[in-house]
C-alpha cells in the first residue's frame, strides 16, 4: 500500500491515538493487588458491552458503557469502594497522546493530507481528548458513533466517513490498533493500518487489505 497515494486518513481514538491517563498511586492505595485484575477486566469489558450494544439493538454512549463496565468490573473482582469511578472514569476525558502520533500527525498534514479521527468515544469525550492534547489544529473532522448510534465495527460506522467525502473508497486509509477495529474496516473494503504498538498475536478473524506496523512512528518510515 502507498500510503503517501492516499488522501483522506483516518484514526481510531483510545489506544490508538490516545491513550487514558496513567492509573495513579491513589488507585493503588484503594484497590491493591486488585487494581491491574479491576483495570484489566473494565477495559475488556468496556469493549465487549459495545459489541453487545450491537448485537441486540440497543445502542448507549460510550461515556455510560464506561462506567457500566467498570462498575461490573467492581462487583467481580469485589472493590466496591465509592470513590473508583471517580478515579478511572475522568481518565477517558483527559487522554494522553500515545510515542509517536503528534510528529505522524504533523507530518500527513505537511503533506497536505485530511486528516480524522472515527472512533467509538463521544463527540465530548473526543473533543475533550483533542484539546487535551493539543492536535486540534492537526484535524480536519471528528466522526463520533454517537451521530448514527451504532458502535464499529458494523459497517456502517466506517460508511458514515466515507459519505462525508466526494472521494473513492480507495483514497482512504484507516488506522487502528484494535484488531476488532480493523477487521471491521479492512472487511468493508478501507484499506488499513493495524497498529500493532501492543504486541498482540494475531486475531483469528478474517481481515481484508491491512499492513502492520509496530508503531505509530514507524508508519511513514516503512513506506
Ligand atoms: C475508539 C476506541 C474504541 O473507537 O478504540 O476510539
Amino acid at each position: 500500500m502507498k500510503l503517501l497515494e492516499k488522501q483522506i486518513f483516518l484514526f481510531d481514538a483510545f489506544g490508538t491515538l490516545f491513550k487514558a491517563s496513567e492509573i495513579g498511586p491513589e488507585l493503588q492505595s484503594i484497590a491493591g493487588k486488585k487494581t491491574d485484575g479491576l483495570v484489566r477486566t473494565w477495559r475488556r469489558k468496556q469493549m465487549e458491552y459495545t459489541w453487545l450494544r450491537n448485537q441486540i439493538n440497543r445502542y448507549a454512549p460510550f461515556n455510560q458503557v464506561t462506567q457500566e463496565a467498570l462498575e461490573y468490573s467492581m462487583r467481580l473482582h469485589g472493590v466496591l469502594d465509592e470513590r473508583i469511578p471517580g478515579i478511572l472514569l475522568p481518565v477517558f476525558d483527559m487522554p494522553s497522546l500515545i510515542d509517536g502520533a503528534f510528529d505522524l500527525l504533523s507530518d500527513l498534514k505537511k503533506e497536505g493530507k485530511t486528516i480524522c479521527i472515527l472512533s467509538n468515544g463521544t463527540r465530548k469525550m473526543l473533543d475533550n481528548g483533542i484539546a487535551k492534547t493539543g492536535i486540534s489544529e492537526l484535524i480536519d473532522h471528528v466522526f463520533s458513533v454517537d451521530d448514527i448510534g451504532v458502535y464499529k465495527p458494523n459497517p456502517s460506522v466506517y460508511q458514515m466517513a466515507i459519505d462525508a467525502f466526494d472521494n473513492a473508497v480507495n483514497d482512504f486509509v484507516f488506522f487502528s490498533s484494535n484488531q476488532w477495529d480493523v477487521s471491521g474496516a479492512s472487511l468493508y473494503g478501507l484499506d488499513c493500518v493495524w497498529v500493532n504498538q501492543y504486541e498482540e498475536t494475531k486475531e483469528g478473524l478474517p481481515f481484508g487489505e491491512v499492513q502492520e506496523v509496530a508503531a505509530l512512528n514507524r508508519v511513514l518510515n516503512e513506506e
